[in-house]
């Protein structure tokens, strides 16, 4: 009963910890009401024109007149990117006039080259300057790649681990505690690069751009808090399960010995 009871309370939580992961994934990568609502971080130019004046660079109606042009192709800057995994999108707001970019893996979030490749006629020299300056750049890209890569990799191995626990084979369960253990180590330290990141790149203001977290942040926190509160169940599964295979097979009726 303890190992079922377990086996179904680890199972609860590595289902939920692989929905969330996906959801985590899935941002920004289609138009669809789900992915259109998921971001990493959201972008909003703010008061950038300003600051840019201030460098002397052209500023002058830089905001994209036709919010759903095509991006990266210096056609204006959008009110709000929303950032995914594997790429961005751009446009008037979450829900209409807005458009993405193609999904690349291993996308990195390099706020200045969102804004370079949408300003007309842009300095991009100069743009790059001004970044670099407040040292905006660094940040994403040290780090953004490794996190990407450990989420995705976490992403599947709590989905492999939920997968093993429908097995309800002991050796399966092992398994399974195996990917839940590094699933849980992976999420979570791509979470914390991530949120120290974007936590970074709050110093935007600067240059006036306004980033901020986004939800598939969160989902990744709590796909990893999850699979944590799913470990301990799945141990007590194992442990259980073990008790009943070594001893039971040996003494005979293992309900009967009262080792329970
Ligand atoms: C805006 O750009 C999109 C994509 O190029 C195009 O389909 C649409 O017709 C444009 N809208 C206007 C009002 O020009």
């Amino acid at each position: 009963m303890l190992r079922l009871y377990s086996l179904g309370l680890s199972q609860f939580f590595l289902f939920a910890a692989t929905v969330l992961a996906i959801l985590a994934n899935v941002g920004q990568v289609s138009q669809n009401i789900v992915a259109r609502n998921i971001y990493l971080a959201k972008l909003k130019p703010g008061n950038v024109a300003q600051h840019l004046r201030e460098e002397g660079l052209t500023a002058d109606n830089i905001m994209a007149n036709n919010q759903s042009a095509l991006l990266q192709k210096n056609q204006g800057v959008r009110n709000l990117y929303a950032i995914g995994m594997y790429g961005y999108c751009g446009g008037k707001s979450l829900k209409d006039e807005r458009t993405c970019t193609e999904m690349n893996f291993g996308y990195v979030f390099e706020p200045d080259v969102i804004i370079g490749e949408d300003l007309p006629n842009a300095d991009s020299k100069a743009l790059q300057d001004l970044f670099s300056r407040y040292d905006i750049k660094p940040y994403a890209r040290k780090h953004w790649h490794p996190a990407f890569y450990l989420t995705f990799i976490g992403t599947i191995f709590v989905g492999v681990a939920f997968i093993t626990t429908c097995l309800i084979h002991l050796a399966a369960i092992a398994v399974a505690g195996f990917f839940a253990s590094f699933g849980f180590l992976l999420l979570g330290v791509g979470a914390a690069i991530w949120t120290a990141d974007l936590y970074g790149l709050n110093n935007s203001e600067p240059v006036g751009l306004v980033i901020t977290y986004g939800n598939a942040l969160w989902f990744v926190w709590a796909a990893c808090g999850s699979t944590l509160i799913g470990l301990p169940a799945l141990f007590t599964s194992t442990y259980a399960g073990r008790t009943k295979w070594d001893d039971g097979i040996e003494r005979g009726n293992y309900y009967q010995t009262g080792a329970y």
